[in-house]
């Protein structure tokens, strides 16, 4: 979910709603927007976008107030509809709040607070929890600001949360546990926000909560950060912020996903600069170096990430076996931090996440923490929780993602992982020079090569014309290109619901081949390195079935092109390297299949770019 909140002297709503457009990346199934004016609360919610949530809003009611809440949901609690959308408000309609989070113990909660002669419209945790603060506020006779911090003592769970008192609308308190949240500070005026993104051209001047932490925002006083738990006061740390408008914005594409796609030769490069020096015939990693005896003692790696990032995982086992020796288990964070793993102090964890918030990898990070595992992050949002819960870790620099569906997050991400796997071959010595060097150069390469594979793009959207209408694609590859093979799956469930399967290419014949026949595209990653005679021979036998075959090949390829009914070729590089081109055409082909049958690219249904719930 995403909240964002106004405070001062402008109209809140043109800011609110604006804000909550720029978050709808993190849920979009109802949205919602509280105004006061300090006379009246105009208070809108709906199922569905905040565009709809906007025509209703501006149709049956007034925009006018200083003070505003907005919020967008992904449902935890309660199906996505209207009266489970946020805000909500106490009984006694004084308080109202935002929530994005989950109350685990809201049952018990809200048990008692029947008993009290409490009573709910909605299924939500968050109608409990403000109800909760209403009672807390009655009983001790206290302030709002002192009611949040009493009530949030007596809850399990994550939140991000924002609350006004209609009787004292110069005032929101906020309080932060698991789920981020960014205050921005201008002159006479505040903004609150799940990331900065809502407030970049009011102020440069940001102020992130830590965990446990409330703070209480009052337009004619200094803004107040205490500790829920023992109530002591936190000095302030305001951050100067690096975003910048057209980050965020869609620059002259369709959608932010095809921006994205077209942004990685530069997201890749990026995020070598600096570390990449291929002159030198080094790889400079700040986080590596002042660490690296603990990966050089490690008996193995544990990846732990989610979704995409997990499948970079992969690609980066296959990386660090291959070149730097180092046996490498990649987990899904939410199987690993529930099945008791075996983790010693030897082991280093490296977590992989995009927005470095996804509820599942930082508990997983929590977790080996706890055993004395050392754990590196490689994430992509600069102050993220996972980045400040990590011992050290790499910034991919693909700038912000916002399409829901990852593109640049997963190439940039396999790029940190190859420089680190690299640097450690060179420690360890399981490379030789004339290897690495050869690596250095070929890497340096790849931002070229990207452009190249994209100039495809016309010819891919002609193949997603014609397999369109699929109801099933298999995805196929081997080795480096099995991830591949997963990942092109998953954007195509992702975006365009067309039920896709990644399989490894010879594991075909003990399942999935049943499925084979003249309806079931397959496509097969078939570059020339890496098992392509074997490549090959699986491309016969989904031939010999009547399969649609569309194989990714190496520019210049013949034996493919002579079996398939198309290829799209990507240039040549090093097989380790060859995840980062082969992506490419699995991208735009999910993207023009989606764009072709009217889908909503950037934000699929049920999906949200960070799921800060477990
Ligand atoms: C969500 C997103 C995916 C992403 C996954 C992990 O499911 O929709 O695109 O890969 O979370 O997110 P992270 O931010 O941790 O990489």
């Amino acid at each position: 979910c995403g909240i964002v909140g106004y405070i001062g002297h402008r109209e809140a709503y043109p800011i609110v709603l604006k804000g909550l457009q720029r978050l709808e990346y993190r849920g979009y199934d109802s949205a919602g927007i509280a105004l006061y004016d300090g006379k009246d609360l105009n208070l809108c919610k709906t199922k569905g976008k905040v565009a709809d949530l906007k025509e209703l809003l501006e149709k049956e009611m007034s925009t006018s107030g200083k003070l505003g809440i907005g919020h967008t949901r992904w449902a935890t609690h309660g199906v996505p509809n209207d009266v489970n959308s946020h805000p909500h408000y106490s009984n006694s309609g004084n308080l109202v709040i935002i929530h994005n989070g989950i109350i685990e113990n809201y049952d018990s909660l809200k048990k008692e607070l029947i008993k009290r002669g409490f009573t709910f419209q909605s299924d939500t945790d968050t109608e409990v929890l403000i109800n909760l603060i209403e009672d807390v506020m009655s009983n001790e006779k206290i302030k709002l600001g002192k009611a949040v911090q009493l009530a949030l003592n007596q809850v399990i769970g994550a939140y991000a949360i924002a609350v006004f008192d209609k009787t004292k609308p110069n005032e929101i308190v906020v309080a932060k546990l698991g789920s981020p949240l960014a205050i921005g500070i201008g002159e006479g005026e505040f903004f609150i926000a799940s990331d900065a993104s809502p407030f970049i051209e009011f102020t440069d001047n940001a102020i992130y909560l830590e965990d446990h932490e409330m703070a209480i925002i009052r337009l004619d006083k200094d803004i107040k950060i205490r500790k829920i738990q023992d109530d002591s006061l936190v000095n302030p740390y305001i951050q100067k912020l690096q975003l910048n408008l057209e980050q965020i914005e869609k620059g002259g594409y369709d959608h932010f996903m095809l921006k994205e796609i077209y942004e990685q030769p530069l997201a890749i490069k990026d995020t070598y600069r600096g570390r990449l020096l291929v002159e030198e015939g080094i790889i400079k990693m700040a986080g590596i170096e002042d660490n690296m005896k603990r990966f050089l003692n490690a008996d193995r790696i544990i990846i732990v990430a989610c979704g995409t990032s997990w499948h970079a995982g992969l690609v980066a086992e296959y990386i660090f076996e291959d070149l730097a020796r180092i046996p490498v288990e990649v987990e899904y964070a939410s199987e690993f931090r529930y099945r008791n793993p075996v983790i010693t102090e030897k082991d280093v964890v490296i977590s992989i996440s995009q927005s470095g918030e996804t509820a599942d990898t930082l508990a997983a990070i929590k977790l080996a923490k706890s055993k004395g595992a050392f754990v590196f992050g490689v994430c992509n949002v600069v102050g993220s929780s996972i980045a400040r819960e990590t011992d050290a870790g790499a910034y991919t620099h693909a700038g912000p993602e916002i399409g829901v569906a990852s593109t640049k997050a997963f190439t940039t991400q396999i790029t940190v992982l190859t420089l680190i796997a690299l640097r450690l071959a060179r420690a360890k010595g399981t490379m030789s020079s004339s290897d690495y060097r050869r690596q250095l150069i070929e890497l340096e390469l790849i931002p070229e090569k990207v452009k190249q594979a994209l100039k495809a793009d016309k010819h891919i959207q002609a193949i997603a014309e014609l397999y369109k209408d699929s109801r099933n694609m298999l995805y196929l590859g081997r080795g480096y290109n099995f991830p591949v093979a997963l990942e092109g799956a998953l954007k195509l469930k992702e975006i365009s619901y067309i039920h896709a399967e990644g399989y490894p290419a010879a594991e075909m014949k003990h399942g999935p081949i049943a499925l084979i026949d003249e309806n079931m595209p397959v496509i097969i990653i078939a570059t020339k390195k890496g098992h392509y005679e074997k490549v090959v021979s699986n491309i016969q036998e989904i031939k010999a079935r009547k399969g649609k075959i569309i194989g990714i090949v190496t520019e210049g390829d013949v034996s493919v092109r002579e079996l398939a009914d198309h290829v799209i070729e990507v240039p040549e590089t090093l097989e380790n390297l060859s995840p980062l081109l082969t992506t490419i055409p699995l991208q735009l082909l999910s993207y023009h299949i989606a764009v072709l049958l009217g889908k909503n690219v950037d934000q699929p249904r049920n999906l949200a770019k960070s799921v800060t719930v477990e």
